[in-house]
């Protein structure tokens, strides 16, 4: 038996911010952006828009493309750090929206590395059998948590949601392994303070340490190494190695990063798909928003080996292979 990715589905917010409007907002240039980070426009929700109504127009694609119903779903888990309430769980509120009843909803925090924190945690159900058909939503909105007025920061996030609908079927196809780790140790690279939340086009006063705050060539360092090393676990506990891999779907954090990752693990870049120059890094949602991206572009066939890596904070880390 094993869990396979039956649909997916992903929604972006309207609003376009390019780096020409970056370059308006602070001390920046389009070309520092590009070239240190890839990063050339990235989407980001208004003041009163509803990061959930993403997470809900994803999810329901995911169960379209799956050909589902909600009702026939038995889990959601929710990768996120942006829930508008302490509780309940975005999972819940999601489960009200998408209007079914009773099954468990929860969230899982791993910041950037969410979606696959969330792999871990469907994998285990379905290989115990205790749920078949789950939706897992990874969705995040960090631009309402950046300091605009920081350009080592504000530049780099993006929002968005993407959703996955899994099914347990018979058969080798579907996740072989899925390995997370954590460095509390490390904590300090990457954080947010709790309570204060802000978007692009909000004036107001902002309180002095708010908003993300990140050390980032320390953090690039440590993102490379963990991002390499837990996909060759990952691959290692399935038995396989770099070159059995037909597509890497990285996290989007920095195009620089995911060339040294791809790099250290010996796959040519043709092998590795990038959406990082138009979404800049929508955290927990930029693995699920690639995957569907790819499978929508014919970029996945029957019985590819794909592996799925991402790194952040916590320090969290962690890598899925599946075979499609
Ligand atoms: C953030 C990051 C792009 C910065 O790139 P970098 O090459 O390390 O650049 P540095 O931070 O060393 O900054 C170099 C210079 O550019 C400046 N700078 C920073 N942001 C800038 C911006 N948006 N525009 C122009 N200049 C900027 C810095 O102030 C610094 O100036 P100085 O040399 O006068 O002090 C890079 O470190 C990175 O991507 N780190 C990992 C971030 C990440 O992955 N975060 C999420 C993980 S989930």
């Amino acid at each position: 038996m094993g869990a396979r990715i039956i649909g997916t589905g992903s929604a972006i917010p309207t609003t376009c911010l390019t780096n020409a409007d970056m370059e308006k907002r602070v001390a920046t240039s389009n070309d520092w952006i590009v070239t240190r980070t890839g990063i050339q426009e990235r989407r980001a929700i208004k003041h009163g828009e509803d990061l959930m109504d993403l997470m809900h127009v994803a999810s329901t694609r995911a169960l379209d493309a799956a050909g589902l119903k909600a009702q026939d779903l038995q889990a959601i888990v929710v990768a996120t750090v942006s829930g508008e309430y302490y509780f309940p769980s975005t999972a819940c509120l999601l489960q009200e929206r998408l209007g079914v009843d009773t099954i468990p909803a929860f969230d899982v925090n791993a910041a950037c590395a969410g979606f696959i924190y969330g792999m871990s945690v469907v994998h285990s159900y379905a290989k115990s059998g205790e749920y078949g058909r789950m939706l897992l939503v990874g969705a995040d909105a960090l631009s309402t948590m950046v300091n605009w007025q920081d350009r080592t920061t504000c530049v780099l996030f993006g929002d968005g949601a993407g959703a996955v609908v899994l099914d347990t079927q018979p058969g080798d196809r579907g996740l072989l392994s899925t390995v997370i780790e954590s460095s509390g140790a490390l904590w300090k690279l990457l954080h947010v303070r709790s309570g204060h939340r802000q978007a692009f086009d909000q004036e107001g006063i902002q309180p002095k340490d708010w908003g993300i705050q990140m050390k980032g060539p320390e953090l690039f360092k440590v993102a490379v190494r963990a991002l390499a090393d837990v996909a060759g676990k990952a691959l290692g506990r399935s038995g396989l190695s770099s070159s059995d891999v037909h597509l890497i779907i990285p996290h989007q954090a920095n195009l620089r990063i995911i060339q040294a990752v791809a790099e250290r693990m010996k796959v040519g870049m043709d092998k590795v798909y990038c959406n990082v120059q138009r979404f800049g890094n929508t955290s927990a949602a930029s693995i699920p928003i690639a995957l569907d991206e790819a499978v929508r572009e014919g970029k996945i066939h029957d019985n590819d080996i794909i592996v799925l890596n991402a790194c952040g904070g916590g320090l969290t880390w962690g890598a899925s292979v599946v075979r499609w």
